[in-house]
C-alpha cells in the first residue's frame, strides 16, 4: 500500500495511536479501506494456483503441509523456478538442505536456468533480512521446524519456536507485500507437528494427500482467506518433478477392470471438481471367526452402518461375509453420496453379477435404508455422462431438477432396496 492511499481523511494522530500495534499500524474506518481487489502471483502451475483461489496473494503467507517425501519441495521449487523465470525476485531458503542439494533438485526439475535465489539457513531474521534486502517477490521457507529465531531459547520445531518464526514472517509479509510459502512436515499421527498451532495465523493452509507408494498426489485447501476451501489439485510425481493431473476422471478409471463385479463408478465432488472414481467391493465368506471389515479410503464407521442397512433393509446376509472396500487411486471419499456406489459395490461383489461398465450411481443413504438427495447432482451428472456413464443411479427426489444430458439414462431410487433390485435384474439376465 503506498503512503497517499493510506490516510485519505485526517484523523486526530493521538487516537490512531491508541489502536496502533507496534507503533505504525494505521487505524482506518471500514468504508475508508481501498477495496480494490487483491493482486496475485501466478505459479505457473494451474492446479497450485485454483487451489490458491487464482494464485499466490501478494502479502500472504499460505503453508504447506504433507509427509515427509510426499513432494512439498518439488512442488515449490517449481513455482519458485516459474515465477523468476517471469522476472521476479524469489528467494527459496532451506533449513534442511544445503545448496548442492537444492542445485541437484533443480537439475532434475530443469529450473537451474530460472534464476532464483536459494540460501541454506535456519536463522529466522537473516533469511527476513536478506529477502527485504533484494526487495523479493516471494519467500519460501522450507520447512517452518527447522527455523530459529534470536532470542527464542527452545530447539527448533519446538512450538514456541515455530510460532515464533512464523510471526516474524508474518510481520514482514505484511508489512513489504512479500508473499511467503512455508512447508511444514506432518508427524505420522496425521497432526502436523509445530505448524498445526500455525493454522489460524496464516493466510491458506494446503496438505498434500496420498502416500509415497502411489505416483498421485492430492493438495487440499483446508483453509483460505482469499479463496474457497476444499479444492483440490492433482498432481503426478514423475522422474521430473510433479506433474499436473488435468483430467483427474480419466485417470482415475484408467485401470479400471470392464466387466468385473463388485466394482461402481461414482462421482466425488472435490471442491468445485466433479471426479469420477471407482469404488471397489470385495465379499467373500468368512472362514474363521468374525467376519472382517476393512476400509481403505472410506470411514470404516460408515461401512459398518451401511453394511447394517444392507442387511437390515435389503435382506442381504452380512454376518458371515468378509466385506473390503477399495477406492481406486489411493482417494478418499469423506461425501455420504458415496452411500449408494459402496452398497451397490457390495451387492454387485456379493452376487458376483457385473453392475454394468456404464453404470454410476450417486446417493446418501439413511439408516431406513432410504436415498436422499445430494448436492452438485447436475454437475456429478454430466460430469459421468461425459465419461461415458450413460447408466446413471440417482435419488429420486434429485431428479426433477437435472437436465438429462444427451443419451444419457437417469434411473431414480428412493430406497436401498430399490436400488439393489435394479442389480438383481442383471443377475437373472446373465
Ligand atoms: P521432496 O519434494 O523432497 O519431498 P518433501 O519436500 O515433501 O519431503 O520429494 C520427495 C520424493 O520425490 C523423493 O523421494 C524423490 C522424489 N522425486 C521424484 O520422484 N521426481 C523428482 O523430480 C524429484 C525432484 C523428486
Ligand atoms: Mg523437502
Amino acid at each position: 500500500m503506498t503512503e497517499a492511499e493510506k490516510t485519505p481523511q485526517a484523523i486526530d494522530a493521538s487516537k490512531r495511536n491508541r489502536h496502533a500495534s507496534a507503533g505504525n499500524a494505521e487505524l482506518f474506518t471500514i468504508g475508508e479501506i481501498p477495496d480494490d481487489a487483491v493482486s496475485r502471483i501466478s505459479s505457473g502451475i494451474d492446479e497450485l494456483d485454483r487451489v490458491l483461489g487464482g494464485g499466490i496473494v501478494e502479502g500472504s503467507v499460505v503453508l504447506v503441509g504433507g509427509d515427509p517425501g510426499i513432494g512439498k519441495s518439488t512442488l515449490l521449487t517449481q513455482a519458485s523456478a516459474n515465477i523468476a523465470r517471469h522476472g521476479e525476485i524469489v528467494l527459496y531458503a532451506s533449513g534442511e538442505e544445503s545448496t548442492r542439494q537444492i542445485k541437484l533438485r533443480a537439475n532434475r526439475l530443469g529450473a537451474e536456468d530460472s534464476g532464483f535465489y536459494v540460501l541454506s539457513e535456519n536463522d529466522m531474521e537473516a533469511i527476513i533480512n536478506r529477502a527485504q534486502e533484494m526487495n523479493a517477490r516471494l519467500l519460501v521457507i522450507d520447512s517452518i521446524q527447522t527455523m530459529l529465531l534470536n532470542g527464542v531459547t527452545s530447539a527448533p520445531g519446538s512450538v514456541s519456536q515455530v510460532k515464533e518464526s512464523a510471526m516474524a514472517l508474518l510481520r514482514f509479509a505484511k508489512q513489504t507485500g512479500c508473499s511467503a510459502i512455508l512447508v511444514g512436515h506432518v508427524t505420522k499421527e496425521g497432526s502436523l507437528a509445530g505448524p498445526r498451532v500455525l493454522e489460524h495465523m496464516v493466510d491458506a493452509v494446503l496438505y498434500f494427500e496420498g502416500d509415497r507408494q502411489h505416483q498421485y498426489r492430492m493438495l487440499r485447501a483446508v483453509k483460505n482467506r482469499f479463496g474457497s476451501i476444499n479444492e483440490l489439485g492433482m498432481f503426478e510425481m514423475t522422474g521430473d518433478g510433479m506433474r499436473e493431473v488435468k483430467n483427474a476422471s480419466e485417470i482415475l478409471l484408467a485401470e479400471r477392470a470392464e466387466g468385473a463385479s463388485g466394482s461402481v463408478v461414482m462421482c466425488a465432488m472435490e471442491g468445485s471438481r466433479p471426479m469420477l472414481t471407482d469404488v471397489q467391493a470385495l465379499v467373500a465368506t468368512t472362514v474363521f471367526g468374525n467376519p472382517r471389515r476393512m476400509a481403505s479410503g472410506i470411514d470404516q464407521g460408515r461401512l459398518a452402518l451401511l453394511l447394517a442397512v444392507l442387511e437390515k433393509r435389503a435382506g442381504f446376509r452380512m454376518y458371515d461375509q468378509d466385506v473390503y472396500i477399495n477406492i481406486a487411486g489411493g482417494m478418499t471419499l469423506t461425501e455420504p453420496a458415496a452411500d449408494l456406489s459402496i452398497v451397490l459395490a457390495v451387492a454387485s461383489s456379493g452376487w458376483n453379477v457385473c453392475a454394468g461398465t456404464n453404470l454410476a450411481a450417486m446417493g446418501e443413504i439413511g439408516l431406513s435404508g432410504e436415498v436422499r438427495a445430494i448436492p452438485h447432482a447436475q454437475r456429478r451428472v454430466d460430469e459421468c455422462a461425459r465419461m461415458g456413464f450413460t447408466r446413471i443411479i440417482l435419488p429420486r427426489a434429485n431428479l426433477k431438477q437435472i437436465k438429462v444430458p444427451e443419451g444419457a439414462e437417469l434411473i431414480g431410487v428412493s430406497s436401498v432396496a430399490e436400488a439393489v433390485m435394479l442389480l438383481k435384474r442383471n443377475k437373472q439376465d446373465g
